[in-house]
């Protein structure tokens, strides 16, 4: 059976939910893909730091030059969050010859031309099912089976973490502070959560969903974006009074304007819903995604949106496409 080397760039909720399932499933898995997967090296800032996370025999380095310099690793996994290093790393790794999945919807958002031109200039994949709604398998159904489609609308919820805050702010009453920091603690908020409660990480990832589904790219600060730190126990009090839930939003579609042109509209914002929408009922870190085509009519995925198992399964289906075709 082939062997096909990787490394993983960080080992934190992304990088270590991913080797958690590669334990886990590991046999499975390697029958499945008639492949063996080993992990030949594992990014870390700190090689001597105990992991709460398998390291699955890999060599801990703090040195990319290492891993991009070692001719047997044909993919890598970006899983380090932030916009640097992490884009420059992947831009590295695909001039370098390796294929490339991410789950970080920062770094692709604000650089997604650039980066699939390289991909493309040096014939390698770059994959990013994980970078938008975690385990629900919305971009890779947009661009295979519903590519014949021409799209109107994409929305949903697109952040776990503050579909959490608000979820138990509206259900058990706790203050915004308390449930963020149950968030954090479960492995569902970005290293700085203000992207989270900010909108920020929803725009991300409204910009990569726009620009798959429309084929329009509008870089994410461009998007008109409000979080929900503003949101107060009160607010949700008197939502509920009214039989509705507060959701964070992330909207793009297609308006005429009063010469009949249609213009994309797009951003990010909270509002409020009934339980006659089906948004209504996703509560929790769950995301749903909203589409609708002209051909399939309106769709929509729900699932986890966040936490390292969800968000790993994401990231090992597109290693797997990837070694498969190898
Ligand atoms: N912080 C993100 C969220 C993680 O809460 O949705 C998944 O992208």
């Amino acid at each position: 059976m082939k062997t096909v080397k990787i490394a993983i760039l960080g080992h934190g909720n992304v990088g270590g939910g991913l080797c958690e399932i590669l334990q886990m499933n590991r046999q499975l898995i390697e029958e499945r893909i008639e492949r063996k997967i080993h992990v030949s090296y594992i990014l870390v800032n700190n090689v001597t730091k105990e992991r709460p996370w398998p390291t699955l025999g890999a060599k801990l380095t703090d040195s990319f030059d290492e891993i991009v310099n070692d001719n047997s690793i044909e993919i890598v996994i970006e899983a380090l969050g932030g916009i640097e290093p992490a884009a420059s790393y992947m831009r590295s790794a695909l001039e370098a010859g390796k294929h490339v999945v991410t789950a970080n919807k920062a770094a692709l958002a604000a650089n997604y031309p650039a980066l699939l031109e390289k991909a493309q200039e040096n014939n390698r994949q770059l994959l990013f099912e994980a970078s938008v709604g975690g385990g629900i398998p919305a971009l890779t159904a947009i661009s295979n089976p519903l590519q014949g489609n021409e799209f109107t609308e994409v929305m949903g919820i697109l952040n776990g973490t503050t579909n959490y805050i608000l979820s138990k702010m509206w259900d058990e009453g706790l203050s915004y502070d308390e449930v963020l920091a149950d968030a954090q603690a479960k492995g569902f908020a970005e290293a700085d959560p203000t992207a989270d409660v900010e909108g920020i990480d929803a725009a991300n990832k409204l910009s990569i969903l726009m620009a798959l589904a429309f084929h329009v790219y509008v870089h994410p600060e461009k998007i008109p974006t409000e979080g929900i730190s503003k949101i107060t126990l009160k607010d949700i009090e008197n939502a509920k009074k009214h039989g509705e839930k507060i959701k964070l939003i992330g909207h793009g579609y297609w308006e005429a304007d009063e010469n009949g042109q249609e213009i994309l509209k797009y951003h990010v914002k909270p509002m409020k819903f009934t339980s006659e929408h089906p948004i209504f009922g996703v509560d929790n870190e769950y995301n749903a995604i909203y589409i609708n085509g002209n051909a399939v009519g309106q769709l929509m995925f729900y699932g986890s949106g966040a936490g390292p198992l969800p968000t790993g399964s994401a990231v090992l289906g597109d290693l797997l496409s990837i070694a498969r075709s190898l």
